[in-house]
């Protein structure tokens, strides 16, 4: 039996350019896209990172010349994370909520020279400030046990006082990424206690320990003791970030951190977790964040150099990736070359 001709030719709505544009259901917006820069102390710094072709980590005077090419290109976020010495660092990771940080320093300079047509973010976390590398506070190991942990109630404080800091320098979101239980409730009772009701708190809900963070840790410094063999722990972050194989431990970052009072929820990573991405997605209607984090970054870069892929088409099909799974918003290293290039627009 013959089948004829076909009754339905999807092919129709791609004929041309105009026609598959008209008929798109997700988009690229360089207002969706996020920054995320990191900032060191001192002056006239713009050093390359190693692991991160492209990225640099500025002193403030060289970071605003930056977040002005950004907000020219449209982006209307950026997200900072401030890098200090080896010598600034302690174990409890005090110079997280010192008011004179690079971090403060940048929000005050950032504020005085956009006023309000940026969003300034900052990432909430100690490890890029404690000595051991932890996002928290250690404790003494488990009775019988040899290592140290990462105590969750005593660290809540620490991240409540280096988010008032940060919003007392003009934050308008804080970005807790530590993975404590409780810390939206400690960061949104310390800011209001402060006066700051409305400064946002975007949670790194779902965050997983991931492999992909790799390069950020050298740009931040911010690499647990003991490297990342985890027969070695206190060395990597698998006691609080959350395992790669749970799935509906999404739900339950979510429900949590929701209820907490957190104004938008993140996942991260993003390219590997689309899955769950789209999970998130259904299960709240808080505005949802993508963070392409730092190894996706360099996995696109290093088959650009080698010759593999050519960037433009494959960062954009892998930032339309995020937004077809759900993201309202986008963190990506790429944000602003993507912004000005109009790529997927
Ligand atoms: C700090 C933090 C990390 C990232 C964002 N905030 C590193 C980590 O948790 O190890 C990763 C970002 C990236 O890889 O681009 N806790």
């Amino acid at each position: 039996m013959s089948a004829g001709p076909p009754l339905h030719r999807p092919r129709r709505l791609r004929t041309t350019p105009a026609m598959r544009e008209l008929v798109r259901d997700v988009r690229l917006h360089p207002a969706n896209l996020v920054w995320p820069t990191f900032v060191v102390p001192g002056e006239d710094r713009a050093e390359p990172v190693a692991s991160l072709p492209g990225v640099q980590r500025y002193s403030v005077d060289r970071l605003l010349p930056e977040l002005a090419r950004a907000h020219a290109a449209g982006v209307r976020g950026v997200m900072l994370f401030g890098v200090v010495g080896d010598g600034a660092k302690d174990p409890l990771g005090s110079a997280a909520s010192d008011p004179d940080g690079p971090v403060p320093r940048a929000l005050r300079e950032a504020r005085a020279a956009f006023g309000d047509d940026l969003v300034l973010m900052t990432d909430v976390c100690l490890c890029g400030y404690t000595d051991h590398g932890h996002c928290g506070v250690l404790a003494p190991p488990r009775p019988g046990g040899a290592v140290a942990r990462v105590a969750n109630d005593a660290t809540l404080p620490r991240l409540a006082e280096m988010a008032v800091r940060h919003a007392e320098a003009g934050a308008d979101v804080v970005a807790p990424s530590d993975m404590m239980d409780g810390r939206v409730a400690a960061l949104r009772a310390g800011l209001d206690a402060a006066g700051f009701e409305d400064t946002a708190v975007l949670s790194y809900a779902v965050k997983y320990a991931s492999a992909f963070y790799g390069p950020f840790r050298d740009a931040a410094g911010s690499a647990p003791q003991g490297g990342h063999d985890h027969h070695a722990a206190p060395d990597d972050r698998r006691t609080y970030q959350m395992d790669p194989a749970a799935s509906r431990a999404a739900d339950v970052e979510v429900a949590l951190d929701a209820a907490e009072g957190a104004d938008l929820v993140m996942v991260k990573p993003a390219g590997p977790y689309l899955d769950v991405l789209r999970r998130v997605r259904e299960a709240t209607s808080l505005p949802v964040a993508a963070y392409q984090v730092s190894g996706e970054y360099a996995m696109l870069e290093a088959a650009v150099a080698a010759g593999v892929l050519a960037r433009v088409p494959a960062v954009t099909e892998s930032l339309l990736a995020m937004r077809r799974a759900g993201a309202d918003l986008i963190l990506s290293y790429h944000a602003v070359a993507a912004a000005e290039g109009g790529w997927g627009a």
